[in-house]
């Protein structure tokens, strides 16, 4: 090899037929290491795929070489590649018709007995901890290859339409989006904060108050809040937003732009418009704010028939204004075992049941006599009736009630909703985007006694009398919309308030006083009084879009280094504790609780 050659070559997976005869130089780490009586092979692997190494006995300095290799040693690799002989072609690899015959071997570096294979899914811990070792494997290459596009076509799409890039603070003011800050402490300000960002909300409402007309940002936002599998207490955002708009504006370009990006990355053609439904259709077909349309199960309201009824477990809700009465009927269901059944009583105790009753139908021309259930016996015939021509139920069908309060009684049949379908296989294939609009302006917080925002407190609601929405929060629908795709928000937004008495107004009612929004907010009310236009915007989150994209089941998969559900990152153990010098210079002194 001459000494012009470059470190490396090709790629492993790029070794093929046509480099017959060829020498090339690859790179890589030893994904396995047999000796075949004499001859060693060593399959070198890198992001590209794997290749097949020979190396002869004849090459005595090549052949101890790779004596010492071993998994996951890190190799240079110059040799000659031969076809490989009929018998021994390997279909099912890339390189499968060839093998490099090695001239030399170079350990560029031993490697330690693995914590773990490769090609063996270990624990999360481990995973996460061993993390460089995690995303050599190819499932995860695959998967932050595709992130990586994901964010290439987002900026070609939004910067070929004339959106501006633009970064905002990272040690910033508290943005309320409803979780818990994290706070940075100031050392050349003693007892004073910055607080991380849980959107650039503020920052991108300003740029259009500045001008600045179409922005967005690949943002990463700070959220202190429980954490579960499509969350993360620091995630990416695609932050949008444009003056000058009505929702429909904001909604077309964004919905054009994911069809985009599932086009070109995943070679999905998502639907030419997507539809619209209302938050209060989506809580009372499917019990959630983010259905998932692939699944054709959805509930069914029966308060009506049950009014009269004496069995105070679902004639209590179904005569309170608040209550709520509603069944999920489950075709096939009778097939599920009665353990099965009972299973799922303790699941949805997790969203808030006090009781899951069920009916199962055996025999529907029998009547009662063809029904199995606990409940039947307090449910007079009326009742029955009409519940069972409510539903539709036919024999073979299984029927399960929830009763109690609306927004409890939502959550925890849109929870069996979904875990029912997936266990019965009922969730259809393909891509369901919608967008939910009207939600409420407010919902009331009764452990605290107040009311609270939906979206954020700097959306504008559809009545635009700031006399009207203190009359009647609690009717005041919102600007906001999301974006759901299968069941997961991908997307979140809103008209924004761009008149100062309104949003005093929003203030107010949220419950914070002139004093304390002039302290925490008072910069944006100023901002407000000096020609702000109507405006609008939306957040995606990239790392739930990459989720699907991949079809994984947590985003931590599309993420090189995320936390654990604990906050924690294994790897380097933060957060970890700090030296006492450096407490002192930052003002701060740690109390330690007593265990309650
Ligand atoms: P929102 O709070 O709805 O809106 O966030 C927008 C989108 O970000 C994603 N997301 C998350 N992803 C991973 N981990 C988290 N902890 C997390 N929290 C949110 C979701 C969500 O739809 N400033 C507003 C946007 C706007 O009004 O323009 C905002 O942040 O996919
Ligand atoms: P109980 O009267 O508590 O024994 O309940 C009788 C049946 O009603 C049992 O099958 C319970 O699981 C069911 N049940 C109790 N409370 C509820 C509720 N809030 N919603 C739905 N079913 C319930």
């Amino acid at each position: 090899m001459t000494a012009e050659t470059s470190y490396r070559t090709h790629l492993c997976g790029q070794v093929d037929e046509t480099l017959a005869g060829q020498n090339v130089v690859l790179c890589g780490w030893a994904n396995t290491r047999r000796d075949h009586g004499g001859v060693i092979f060593v399959d070198l692997r890198d992001h590209s795929g794997l290749v097949q190494v020979v190396i002869e006995p004849e090459n005595a300095e090549a052949f101890a070489a790779a004596n010492r290799v071993r998994f996951e040693f890190c190799l240079r690799i110059e040799g000659n590649v031969r076809a490989r002989p009929a018998s021994q072609v390997n279909e099912r690899l890339a390189t499968g018709k060839i093998e490099v015959i090695a001239a030399q071997v170079e350990v560029l570096n031993a490697a330690a007995p693995l914590p773990f294979m490769l090609d063996e899914t270990p624990n999360e811990e481990a995973r996460l901890r061993y993390r460089y070792l995690d995303i050599r494997r190819s499932a995860m290459q695959k998967q932050l290859r595709l992130r990586t596009r994901l964010v290439s076509e987002i900026r070609r799409y939004l910067d070929a339409r004339d959106f501006q890039d633009i970064e905002t603070p990272i040690l910033t003011k508290a943005t309320p989006e409803g979780a818990r800050d994290y706070l940075v402490p100031s050392r050349v300000n003693p007892g004073q904060f910055y607080a991380l960002p849980q959107s650039p909300q503020l920052f991108k409402q300003l740029l259009m108050m500045a001008g600045m007309d179409r922005y967005y940002q690949i943002a990463r936002c700070f959220r202190d809040e429980d954490l579960r599998a499509d969350r993360q207490p620091e995630f990416t955002q695609l932050d949008i937003e444009m003056a000058f708009v009505r929702e429909k504006d904001i909604q077309d370009r964004v919905e054009d732009l994911i069809r985009h990006v599932f086009k070109s990355v995943i070679n999905v053609e998502l639907a030419a418009e997507f539809p619209r439904m209302t938050y209060a259709e989506a809580m009372r077909r499917y019990g959630s704010d983010k259905p998932d349309l692939r699944n054709p199960l959805e509930l069914v309201d029966v308060a009506e028939h049950v009014r009269t009824s004496g069995f105070k477990v679902f004639a209590g809700p179904a005569n309170d204004p608040g209550g709520r009465v509603a069944v999920l009927r489950v075709p096939g269901g009778a097939t599920l075992t009665r353990k099965q059944i009972d299973d799922y009583g303790p699941y949805v105790a997790r969203y808030g049941a006090k009781g899951l009753a069920w009916i199962r139908v055996d025999d529907l021309a029998k009547g009662r006599e063809g029904l199995t259930s606990p409940i039947v016996k307090f449910l007079d015939d009326e009742a029955l009736d009409g519940i069972l021509k409510a539903t539709g139920a036919a024999t073979g069908d299984l029927i399960f009630f929830g009763a109690g309060p609306y927004k409890t009684v939502s959550d925890f049949m849109g929870a069996l909703r979904l875990v029912v379908g997936r266990d019965l296989k009922l969730v259809e294939d393909g891509w369901r985007p919608l967008w939910v609009v009207d939600f409420p302006m407010f919902e009331f917080d009764h452990g605290e006694n107040r009311w609270v925002s939906l979206h954020h407190p700097f959306t504008a609601p559809t009545i635009d009398d700031a006399a009207e929405l203190e009359a009647n929060p609690g009717d005041a629908l919102s600007r906001g919309y999301d974006m759901v795709l299968n069941g997961s928000e991908i997307g979140g937004g809103s008209i924004r308030i761009h008149r100062p008495d309104l949003q005093s107004a929003v203030f107010q009612l949220l419950g914070i006083e002139a004093e304390e929004a002039q302290a925490k907010f008072g910069f944006l009310l100023d901002a407000l009084r000096y020609g702000c236009p109507p405006h609008g915007g939306i957040a995606f989150g990239i790392d739930r879009i990459a989720t699907l994209m991949c079809g994984v089941d947590s985003i931590r998969e599309v993420i090189a280094f995320p936390k654990t559900a604990s906050a924690q990152c294994p790897l380097t153990e933060a957060p970890s504790a700090v030296s006492e010098r450096q407490l002192q210079e930052l003002s701060i002194r740690v109390v330690r609780k007593e265990p309650a």
